[in-house]
């Protein structure tokens, strides 16, 4: 059983800047509602009700958001606007929230790694909220669970990508298993590779199930690109132990964190808001 999610969300967000000096980037709003609820939301319906937060400086308005807000309830309680409140308030009602902070930004695998606290010593899933993930069946973390419930190792969501992006991402290796066609034994990951050094076009998005093993593989993993503990280094020494799957998931993923991808994001979900009404 996976019972945690923890979200990394401690990074700058420098690509929407200056939005982000004052406001995180995962409370951006994808119409009416911030990405990280989104994220929560996911979680929720993968049976997870555990969110465990890795906030920074600057990040309050998570926390805020995750809380009821008394001042508010009271204002618009029995008007004809108290409905707005209903679908946060029911999220926060099956939900516990715990955060802890990333003094440093010092890379996702250091991110993941300040979450040990919040996690301890049981498999987890892991959500970026700015990579927003939809899909008309199951969610992609429901897809997810299924696969570890059957190989009981990392998971982690893969899709492909135009090769020329390949220095954006994580990119794997690996060999089909069974007879599946979407369901890979990773061989050997990479850290944001060129092009002409990427051994495949299949890149890791935001959406990993770890197991607590990770966080020993972390304590001791060295600064790789940029300078920062890269969680892709971490699992690449699982991936050698043949301890690492790659889900081709079904859905669509909206890379939330640049600026067109977040355009994306808001013209699909606003499309399928006037289709709905
Ligand atoms: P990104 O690199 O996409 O986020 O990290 P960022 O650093 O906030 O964005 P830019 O590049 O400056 O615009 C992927 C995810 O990992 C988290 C981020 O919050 C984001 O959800 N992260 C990254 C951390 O929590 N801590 C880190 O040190 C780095």
């Amino acid at each position: 059983m996976i019972n945690k999610c923890l979200f990394p969300a401690a990074g700058y967000g420098t690509r929407f800047l200056p939005v982000t000096k004052a406001t995180p980037k995962e409370m951006l709003p994808i119409l009416t509602k911030p990405l990280i609820q989104y994220g929560v939301e996911e979680a929720l319906s993968a049976g997870i009700t555990t969110m465990a937060i890795v906030t920074g400086r600057g990040k309050r308005a998570i926390e805020d958001h995750f809380d009821i807000s008394y001042e508010l309830e009271h204002q618009i309680k029995g008007t004809s606007k108290e409905h707005y409140l209903d679908e946060i308030r029911s999220l926060i009602d099956k939900c516990t929230f715990s955060y802890t902070r990333q003094q440093e930004m010092n890379g996702l695998g250091h991110a993941i790694l300040t979450g040990e606290t919040l996690i301890g010593d049981e498999p987890f899933a892991v959500i970026l909220a700015d990579d927003l993930c939809y899909s008309n069946d199951d969610a992609v973390l429901v897809q997810m669970v299924k696969i570890y419930e059957k190989y009981q190792c990392c998971v982690v969501a893969i899709e492909e990508i135009d090769i020329e992006q390949s220095d954006k991402y994580g990119i794997i290796d690996g060999k089909l298993v069974d007879d599946s066609r979407d369901i890979y034994r990773v061989s050997h990951m990479v850290e944001k590779p060129s092009p002409t050094e990427a051994p495949t076009n299949m890149a890791i998005i935001g959406r990993y199930i770890l197991t607590p093993e990770i966080f020993d593989v972390l304590r001791v993993t060295k600064a790789g690109r940029g300078g920062e503990i890269q969680i892709t280094d971490a699992l690449n020494s699982l991936a050698k132990e043949g301890k690492v799957i790659a889900y081709q998931f079904k859905g669509k993923r909206f890379d939330c964190g640049s600026v067109d991808g977040y355009m994306k994001a808001t013209n699909y979900f606003y499309t399928m808001y006037k289709e709905e009404k």
